[in-house]
């Protein structure tokens, strides 16, 4: 949002908040409280507002719910994307940008994927991902809309909601500050891709604005930089710690512990952003400590 109202842009929000926050939306945007399953209200938001791009967030967001409630997943990622395009598509939008996933269309991958890999999703979360992808290229074939699909790696940052099953940077650096022991699944040499939020939101803004040479394309959005989750633990306990002590307390952060590994869980998965650069001219600009140590400050902040 904030990257919008810098453009110049007068962005709306529509939100079920079932996950996000209105704390974390300016109070001059618009704020519609409607589901994207309920075609009804979203028909009636896009009467009133008739939005000339749409940046399509709202999701159904953890793997592992995907798992347990495939049903649900596809009625929020797969019928309630539909319902976005078809609001768009019918008032005129000339763009839609889509929140989808490199982290889990490409798979276990060493190397930074490029977008041509071949896509291995594995759980209804990422099915629905890929499928939102070919449903929006659709929409670009006959429905006159334009389409970019974000494949996002490991977002993270100080906004990140810490009561989710996902967002390990968010639920670690939440606990730590509390003084509670971190747990890492399994023995924790997960490789993750982290790429920070703001540096996401002005992807999402340039996807939005920029003249294509094609109606649809998908453009992955991460570092191409490989840390595994022992390392996160490692940079977050002495940022935190530091934190701590800055505000006065005496508090030592426990040592993590090692739990059971999480079933499923990928050993390794990098995405490259060269082609971001050359389509969007988009490169992430925060490196991975500097945003961990706004990150934890940022989070330090409300636990004061
Ligand atoms: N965070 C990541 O690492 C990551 C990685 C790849 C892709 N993504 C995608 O990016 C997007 C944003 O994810 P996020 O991590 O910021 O999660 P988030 O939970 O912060 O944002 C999702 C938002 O969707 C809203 N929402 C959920 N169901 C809704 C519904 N039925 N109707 C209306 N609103 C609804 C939630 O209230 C929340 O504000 C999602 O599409 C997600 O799949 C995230």
């Amino acid at each position: 949002m904030d990257a919008l109202l810098a453009r110049g842009h007068s962005p709306f929000v529509i939100d079920n908040f079932c996950l996000g926050s209105r704390q974390n939306l300016p109070s001059d945007v618009p704020v519609f409280e409607v589901d994207i399953r309920d075609s009804a209200k979203l028909s009636h938001v896009f009467d009133e507002v008739k939005p000339h791009g749409v940046c399509h967030q709202a999701a159904q967001v953890s793997v592992s719910r995907s798992m347990r409630e495939p049903i649900f997943d596809a009625e929020v990622n797969i019928l309630g994307l539909l319902n976005v395009l078809e609001q768009s598509a019918r008032v005129g939008a000339q763009r839609v940008v889509f929140a989808s996933s490199g982290g889990v269309l490409y798979g276990d991958v060493s190397t930074p994927a490029t977008e041509d890999f071949p896509k291995r999703p594995i759980s209804p979360y990422g099915i629905s991902k890929w499928v939102g992808e070919q449903y929006l290229e659709y929409y670009t074939r006959e429905r006159g809309l334009q389409g970019v699909a974000l494949r996002y790696s490991n977002v993270y940052g100080p906004r990140q909601n810490p009561h989710g099953e996902a967002g390990v940077v968010a639920i670690f650096c939440k606990a730590m500050l509390a003084g509670e022991v971190v747990t890492i699944n399994g023995d924790g040499r997960y490789v993750r891709d982290y790429v920070y939020g703001p540096d996401v939101a002005s992807a999402n803004v340039k996807a939005l604005e920029i003249p294509l040479n094609q109606s649809f394309d998908a453009i992955n959005i991460g570092t191409g930089i490989g840390i595994d989750v022992n390392e996160v633990a490692e940079k977050l306990a002495g940022l935190v710690q530091l934190e701590l002590r800055n505000q006065g307390s005496s508090l030592q952060i426990p040592h993590w512990r090692h739990g059971v590994p999480r079933l499923g869980d990928l050993r390794s998965n990098l995405i490259s952003p060269i082609r971001a650069s050359h389509l969007l001219g988009w490169k992430p600009e925060m490196s991975f400590d500097e945003g961990l140590r706004e990150t934890v400050s940022r989070f330090g902040l409300k636990s004061v």
